[in-house]
């Protein structure tokens, strides 16, 4: 029986590793691509979701953090260490197990959601809370990874972004060539980044130094669609923000690291990056849970909360086809499922034991 090996196997050829590397992996990518019904009614468009979700940890980081733990131990390191607004130290925290090393996590005191934080728990990080936002945490896990011999594992590494580019081949992979649009939520910037580096290897030829010239995969590239947080969104402003705030926590982010990559993302494919509202952002959120049966957590929802504000601009194409990564479970945070429209927490009906009752509570019976 075959079983899909983990990003780094399975796309071995277009990644820093060879054949005698010790390949760290807990089995992630390979995820669904799910043809979202709703989202494609609305649009006239064919809507695919890329649900990065089913991966182990529950969030796109895994793709990145087999690669980076992968690099982490081929440089010999004993420890790892991270800033996070939640997924990334889930992510790090059960990879730093499977490679063997420990790993410190550095998140904002307050501001990740208990899903998250659980996780980083369970696996036994370290958890430093910082007394500060995202971006002051990734300041001080760069300084200490420059100092001391700690090995960072954030996307500044450019590990990360190698492996994270994989979503981009598997969607190729499965579409049989690029979509037309490829849409994302943007925090730190890491993501953006990783998919365009992706397509644009799977567009030309590829010196692969495992494995000669690879032909071309894709006939063109996609036009990307990135989304931030209307109150974190420095990429439509044009400069960091200090005091970044939205409930989509994860990216929750004024001064993105990969700021230069994601410019690059945005004007060679000839995209954009806009902001939407939290109150977008959470119909969003509701739309693919009550609409599509995909639950994602909030910053999640932030690629089609864009969409459907497009689509509301007339700026959405029809007869195209866009994927959009939806990047985190919604167990991550599933506070935002129990509340409803007004804000007010949804209350279970309950019944008493009794099948008439039950069939009554259905609108079965009168
Ligand atoms: N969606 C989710 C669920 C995230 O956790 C993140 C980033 C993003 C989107 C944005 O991706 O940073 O590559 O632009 N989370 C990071 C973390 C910052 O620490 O987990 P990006």
């Amino acid at each position: 029986a075959h079983q899909w090996r983990g990003v780094v196997r399975e796309y071995a050829e277009r990644l820093p590793v060879t054949a005698e590397t010790k390949v760290i992996t807990l089995g992630e990518g390979g995820t669904p691509l799910v043809y979202a019904q709703q989202l494609s009614a609305l649009t006239g468009s064919e809507v695919y979701l890329k649900v990065e979700g089913m991966n182990p940890t529950g969030s796109f980081k895994d793709r990145g953090m087999t690669m980076a733990m992968t690099a982490a131990v081929a440089a010999g390191a004993k420890a790892v260490v991270c800033a996070s607004t939640g997924n990334t130290s889930a992510s790090a925290a059960a990879y730093a197990k499977q490679a063997g090393l420990t790993c410190a996590v550095l998140v904002p005191e307050g501001k990740i959601s208990m899903g998250k934080l659980s996780q980083a728990v369970a696996h036994g990080a370290t958890i430093l809370q910082v007394d500060g936002n995202f971006d002051n945490c990734l300041d001080v896990a760069r300084k200490l990874a420059d100092s001391y011999p700690v090995f960072l594992v954030n996307s500044v590494n450019p590990a990360r972004i190698e492996g994270q580019k994989t979503g981009a081949f598997e969607v190729v992979d499965f579409l049989g060539d690029a979509p037309d649009y490829h849409v994302l939520p943007v925090g730190n910037a890491g993501n953006i980044s990783a998919y365009w580096k992706g397509y644009k290897e799977y567009a030309a030829p590829y010196e692969s130094a495992t494995a000669g010239t690879l032909p071309a995969v894709s006939t063109h590239t996609p036009i990307m669609w990135g989304f931030q947080a209307a109150g974190a969104a420095p990429f439509v402003a044009g400069h960091p923000i200090t005091e970044p705030d939205t409930i989509a926590t994860a990216i929750r982010i004024g001064n993105p690291a990969s700021w230069d990559l994601a410019i690059a993302a945005r004007d060679e494919s000839g995209g954009l990056i806009d902001s939407v509202t939290d109150e977008e952002i959470l119909a969003a959120h509701r739309w693919l849970s009550a609409r599509e049966g995909v639950f994602v957590e909030p910053a999640s929802a932030a690629g089609v909360a864009g969409l459907i504000k497009k689509h509301a601009a007339g700026e959405v194409p029809s007869g195209k086809t866009i994927v959009v990564t939806v990047t985190g479970h919604g167990l991550k945070d599933p506070d935002w499922a129990l509340k409803n429209v007004d804000g007010t927490a949804v209350e279970p009906t309950k019944v008493e034991f009794d099948v008439v009752t039950v069939a009554r509570a259905l609108g079965l019976a009168g």
